[in-house]
Parts: C-alpha cells; structure tokens; sequence
C-alpha cells in the first residue's frame, strides 16, 4: 500500500518567533526561509504581516524569493490585518492566507468578551472577505482543543460555508492528550458538514511535552497538514518540532504508513543554522540533533555499536547530516572505543601501551567529569613517549579590549617535519582572531562549520568546554577543548578538529602515493 504523504506546514518564522528572545531581522527570516526549501518543507509561514513594518518587508521579500514552497499570509480575523497579509504575499509563485479567532468559551468570555454569535459572524466576514483576493483560506478555531465540540464543530462549518478551504485545529495551551486530539479530529470528520472539502490541519504546542504524540495522533486520525518548528521552538514550551515528526514519519514510516517531502540530509544543517540565528541552544539531549543524540559513552553500546551502528541507533546520523562522533569518551567507556577514538587522530598502539593508556584514561575519567581530546593525546604521548599528532599548538596569545580589535598570534608544529609556523589574525572578538590565526598555521583548506561553548561547572573557577566542528572535502571533523581560559579551550578543539582533518588527508595521500607507485 502506497503511503500517504502529508503536508509539512513550517511556522519557525511565525509562531516560532514568538519564543521569548528568539526574534528575527528580516535577512534572517530570509535567510531561514531559503533553507527551509532546501529541507522540502511544502508551506511557510514567514510571519504576521500586520505585526509590524519589519515583518511586513520579511514575509514580502521571502514571498518573492520563494521557487518551491506555498507561502502563508497570517492574519488576525480582522480586515486591515487581511489587507496586510494579501499585500505581502501578492508576489508569491503559491499562497495562502492564514485567519483565526478564538473559539473556546474561555477565550470568550475574558479575552474577546464576545458571545458565540458574534464570533462566528466574524470568522464568517473575514472568510469571505479574504476570499475575494487569494482562493486558499486556512481557518484556525484558537483554543480548538478546550472548545464545547459542537461549537467548533458550527463554528468550522461555518468557516467552510464561507470559503475556508484547510482547517486548523489548534491545541493552543499544548493540553490535550493524544487519544483525546486523535478523536477530536474523528469527530469532525464524523460531524461537520463539508469536511470532505477541506484539507484537515494539527497545530500542537508543547506544554506538557506531548506535541509530536498529539500531531501523530491527529495524522492517524484524519489530518493531512501538521503546523511544527524547526527545534520545537514557540511560545513557552514551543511547537510540534519539525525534526523530530518527520524523522517519527521517516523511522516508522511502515507503521504509521505515512511519508513526507523532507529531505533528511538538510535537517542538522537546519536546525544548527535555527539555533545559530534565533539565539536558541538545542538541548544536549534533544531527540535527532541534540549533541547526545548519537553519542553513546557506555562501553556496552559502544562496543555493539563500533560492531555494527543498527545495535544502539535507530536513525543513521549521516542521513541526517549530522557530524559523525558517536564515541563519547568517559567513565563508562571501554577499551575498544578509547582505541578506535585515538586510531581518528591517527595513533595506533600496541596492546600493552594501549592497556597502559587504558589504564590511565580510566583515573583520568573518574577524576573529572569530560577526557577532552587534548587529555587524550596527551596521555597516549605519556604513554609511548612520542608526539602523537600531527599538528601541536606551541604557544597562543590573544590581546583583547572592549574598544579595540582583537589580536591573536599561534605557534604551530608540524610534526612530521618539526618545522614551527607563526602567524596572527585580527578580528572583532578574541575566538574570530585565534580561529584566523590557526587557519592560516594549517595546511589544508578547512571551513568553519560549528562552535559549542558550555561551562563545565558553576563559580568562577569553571573549566570552559568547546566543541568546534570543521568541514574538509566533504566531511566534518568534530575535536573537544578543556581549559578555564575559554579562548584556549577553542583553540585546542580546533587543532583536535584540524588534527583529525590531517589524519584523513593524510591517509588519502598515501592510499594515493601507493596507487601510483603501482601503475
Ligand atoms: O497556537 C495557536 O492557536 C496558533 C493559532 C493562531 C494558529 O498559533
Ligand atoms: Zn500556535
């Protein structure tokens, strides 16, 4: 049986933004949206045209700039909010326009103040005068979820007599349960005359952490659309996160017989550049791109993983282009892992030197909370006596003040040869000047992909750690950095990044050398 394949409505930019502290300027909006077509998303919803003269000129200029996706005007039930959105949209390839008004007795009594008859008065004019510009009209009863049933069901009626062509159900304060949203949109498919004319919409929010359950629940029960976020993000608790529906859909497709137009490889870079722009951290522990999403620091997962990846993970990370570092390094870890983590630097041991730095690595685990990658080379260079890496970072100073550009300079060993380079960038913060600088010291043309910062404990003595990730040739190099100088700490895990990247081109270049000789 062909699966049913289901219409991913993206309001990031809309209902997203309304997440405390998470506004945008309109060239990020636009910025965003581009990505958000490039992820296969079928409608955006890039914001509330009436809002303000800023969000008018975003949701215009990404109307402009859209090739694929259908673009939403969002409006109150409110004509001059209408007028606005039919403006802004008016250059978009596709459109629809977005009303809503509230519908539960609540909302009524102290919010409007309105009684149910004027309401539907409302909702019925406003339909019919959007219908006048743009023939696709989404209708949202607000507070769906906590409406007296056969109110909503009248009041959805009524929208569809006025035009309406997708009706959204929204579970505004994120209340319902799922087996209560599921029925809620069997019942109207049940009831309301007309539904088999319109295109059946779930919008959940996350108040009690069941908005992707609630969204599955309505799919399975007569929704074709589902309104998500990329990361979650939206008021308080957020929105049915995008990433995590889509990849439920895509992991237990067969069950759920259900297929969306997403293409997975662009959900990291999406969800990074959401974070990045909106100022919004993903959790570590965020299902699909959250930083333990496929890492694994038990030395029983870790070896049934580097045995085969399917043991421990139900989602292969480079499907969704997450960078690859599944083996955490701690206290719970294993030989077998500590080995395959150092082989990613290049450094192989003998059984006893491994046994040896095994040893070590476990003291040093239960010592402190992280083994970031520099105390790992350092320790297999305790252990044998030798320079490890190929590249070691021999000095660093950064000149930092609040009014003037900063100024780093680095020293770096090449290895192999022992040959010593300096160099010095400047930029507007101290880790722009220390990245510059280190770029210049490594031979190989690497981008700057990502950068973590985090506190590893509370006070002002904390220990920083830093994670950068890096690109080269197509594949990312993840490296970690201990230290309470948080500049050092950047650096190390770039050079541990930059070590790994000369680790790979380094074995390229003999697998090369060694074909040649051949031929
Ligand atoms: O949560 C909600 O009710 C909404 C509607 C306005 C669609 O965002
Ligand atoms: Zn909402």
């Amino acid at each position: 049986m062909e699966r049913r394949q289901i219409v991913i409505f993206d309001t990031t930019l809309r209902d997203g933004e309304q997440a405390p502290g998470c506004s945008l300027y309109p060239e990020e909006k636009v910025r965003i949206a581009r990505q958000l077509e490039n992820l296969g998303v079928d409608v955006i919803e890039p914001g509330f045209p009436a809002s303000s003269p800023g969000d008018f000129e975003a949701v215009q200029t990404i109307s402009r700039a859209a090739t694929r996706a259908e673009i939403c005007g969002f409006a109150r039930a409110i004509f001059s909010d209408i007028d606005a959105a039919v403006r802004a949209t008016e250059d978009a390839p596709k459109r629809r326009l977005h009303l809503f008004i509230s519908s539960s007795q609540i909302h009524l009594d102290f919010q409007l103040r309105k009684s149910r008859e004027e309401v539907l008065r409302i909702a019925r004019e406003c339909i019919a005068y959007a219908k006048q510009f743009v023939d696709k009209i989404e209708f949202s009863p607000m507070d769906a979820s906590r409406t007296d049933e056969a109110f909503l069901w009248e009041m959805i009626e009524t929208a569809i007599e006025a035009g309406a062509t997708i009706i959204n159900v929204p579970d505004t304060v994120g209340y319902a349960l799922p087996e209560e949203y599921g029925a809620i949109f069997r019942r109207i498919r049940e009831n309301v005359r007309g539904i088999d004319r319109v295109m059946l919409s779930a919008h959940c929010h996350n108040d009690l952490g069941l908005a992707v359950a609630n969204s599955l629940a309505a799919l399975r029960n007569g929704a074709e659309q589902v309104e998500v976020t990329v990361n979650g993000v939206g008021e308080r608790t957020g929105n049915c996160s995008l990433e995590e529906l889509v990849m439920a859909i895509d992991t237990r497709g067969e069950a759920l017989q259900l297929a969306t137009a997403i293409d997975p490889s662009q959900i990291y870079e999406t969800c990074r550049l959401v974070s990045r722009t909106m100022n919004f951290p993903i959790a570590h522990n965020k299902p699909v791109v959250g930083r333990n999403a496929f890492q694994h620091e038990s030395g029983i997962h870790q070896d049934g993983l580097l045995k085969h990846r399917s043991t421990y993970e139900i989602m292969d990370p480079e499907r969704l282009g997450v960078p690859r570092n599944m083996i955490v390094l701690g206290k719970h870890s294993g030989r077998h892992a500590l080995q395959h983590r150092l082989a990613q630097f290049g450094i192989h041991l003998s059984d006893p030197e491994l046994d040896d730095v095994f040893r070590r690595f476990k003291d040093a685990a239960d010592a402190k909370k992280t083994v970031s990658d520099d105390d790992l080379i350092r320790l297999a260079a305790e252990g044998t006596g030798e320079m490890m890496t190929s590249y070691t970072l021999v000095h660093m100073q950064v000149m930092t003040a609040n009014d003037q550009v900063r100024v780093a300079s680095v020293t770096v060993r090449d290895n192999r040869t022992g040959v010593e380079e300096s160099h010095s960038c400047t930029g507007s913060g101290p880790v722009e000047a220390v990245i510059g600088s280190l770029k210049k010291a490594f031979p190989f043309p690497t981008e700057f992909v990502d950068l973590e910062l985090h506190s590893l404990s509370v006070g002002e003595t904390a220990n920083g750690e830093a994670t950068v990730t890096i690109a080269m040739g197509g594949e990312t190099f993840r490296g970690t950095g201990v230290h309470p100088d948080i500049i050092v700490a950047v650096a190390h895990a770039y050079m541990s990044a930059c070590n790994q990247a000369a680790q790979e081109a380094h074995s390229l270049h003999a697998v090369q050398e060694a074909l040649a000789a051949r031929n």
